[in-house]
């Protein structure tokens, strides 16, 4: 005869949805369970005489019915699963062999010797559900569970798509692949956030470490680049040769060209694709190819960079608002979509990109046009990075200061009194 083994249990995928599932108790563990069940469409039925306020407000939201009384025997008729974690050993004791008597699979915060099933540590990453049962050792399940899970999420542990891709949403679609083919080729617009290679997003690492082809900026966490494997082909998108056309539809053709080619294509852009990024231009040639094309938000350098200087773009009291502008016109320039006098009217945070060349010329505008020329500012080069420099000034010293200072792009400027927030510094 087979020896059984009391500690392995046998792993399945519960469908719920619609289902009855009976909860007795309403404290900390329903807390925790209960925001997997809702998900899983269970239809639930709490009992309990008190619950935490978060599972109070489940029951508030209609995602779960809650009866406030204790645990009665014919509770669990109609139920298909049962989570037992009262705080009363008795009710416990009692609710687990009526789950017995009626062939309900039952958890027990208890007493897990006594549960007919065990609750695996479970983590979600990218549409993929991980369970891990460790047999009676949670705290291992659990720390096993977060490896994988951080191993989808920072791209380390590859699990590739053979059935379908998701989108910037994480919704799946279906790519028409059938499974052993190969998967036609993927752009990914990654937004790489303003340098620093741990602020760029837990997708944006993933999409990157799953890259056969990266077309990186300037700009971004380049050091990041260094990690990749050395099948990945790096290009520098400052360099690809543009002949009779403009550099970007050259990036935007080698994109197509190696998407075309069914390679799985990164995009890697600094901070968001889509702040003065050009990241819609690249995605509507893409869809003129008919290129699927997942789009990933970063963080963008108008507020991180200001932030790794100390100041904050809005501040309670100082600043309803911040405006982020581009400055890589001069005011004066027929070409410039800004309305320098509207803008000078703000009283706000002025959040300047690209400006180091015109900041003389800008300041100049927004003092002509009303803003005080005391107004503080701060010019933050290579925010985030090891050699990032703040540089402080006021509207009526900037541009001698970022020359004398020699500043060189890529520099956020800030305007306004939140400049001074938190630091004091002098200018
Ligand atoms: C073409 S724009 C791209 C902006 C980018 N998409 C974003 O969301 O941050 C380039 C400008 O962003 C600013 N910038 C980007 N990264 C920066 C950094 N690490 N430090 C300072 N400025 C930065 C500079 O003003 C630079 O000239």
């Amino acid at each position: 005869m087979a020896e059984h083994n009391e500690a392995v249990a046998y792993p399945v995928g519960l469908r719920l949805a619609g289902r009855r599932v009976v909860v007795l108790g309403g404290g900390q563990v329903a807390q925790r369970r209960l925001p997997a069940l809702i998900a899983a469409g269970a239809d639930v039925l709490l009992v309990s005489p008190s619950a935490t306020p978060s599972v109070e407000a489940m029951a508030d939201a209609g995602e779960v019915r809650w009866e406030r009384r204790r645990y009665e025997d014919g509770d669990l008729d109609g139920a298909w699963y049962a989570l037992i974690s009262t705080d009363d050993p008795e009710a416990n004791r009692a609710a687990s062999a009526e789950a017995e008597a009626r062939r309900v699979w039952a958890v027990r915060s208890d007493d897990a010797d006594a549960a007919s099933a065990w609750t695996p540590a479970t983590g979600r990453s990218e549409g993929i559900t991980v369970a891990v049962l460790t047999g009676r050792d949670p705290r291992r399940s659990a720390a096993v569970r977060d490896a994988i899970i951080e191993g989808l999420r920072d791209g380390s542990l590859t699990a590739p798509h053979f059935r379908a891709r998701t989108t910037a949403t994480g919704t799946p679609t279906a790519t028409g692949t059938a499974p052993g083919q190969a998967a036609p080729g993927h752009v990914s617009l990654v937004g790489g956030g303003p340098g620093d290679p741990d602020l760029i997003t837990v997708r944006g690492r993933r999409l990157l470490a799953q890259a056969d082809v990266v077309i990186a900026d300037r700009l971004g966490p380049r050091d990041l680049l260094d990690e990749l494997p050395p099948h990945v082909e790096v290009i520098d998108a400052a360099k690809i040769p543009y002949g009779r056309f403009m550099a970007q539809e050259a990036i935007n053709n080698a994109l197509i060209e190696h998407a075309l080619a069914g390679k799985t294509v990164v995009r890697l852009k600094g901070g968001d694709p889509f702040v003065f990024g050009r990241g819609m231009e690249e995605a509507q040639a893409l869809a003129e190819h008919g290129i699927p094309c997942t789009v990933v938000p970063g963080i963008s350098s108008t507020i991180s960079v200001p932030g790794a200087a100390g100041i904050p773009v809005t501040h309670r009291g100082v600043a309803h608002e911040f405006t982020v502008v581009s400055g890589h016109v001069a005011p004066d320039d027929p070409r410039s979509l800004v309305d320098w006098e509207a803008v000078a009217r703000l009283r706000g945070t002025l959040v300047l990109l690209m400006s180091v060349e015109n900041i003389g010329a800008i300041a100049e505008a927004l003092v002509r046009h009303g803003r005080p020329a005391g107004t503080p500012v701060a010019v933050v080069q290579e925010g985030t990075t090891a050699a990032q420099r703040r540089v402080d000034a006021t509207l009526a010293t900037v541009g001698e200061r970022v020359k004398a200072e020699g500043i060189r792009p890529p520099a956020v400027i800030v305007i306004g009194d939140v400049v001074t927030i938190g630091t004091g510094t002098g200018r």
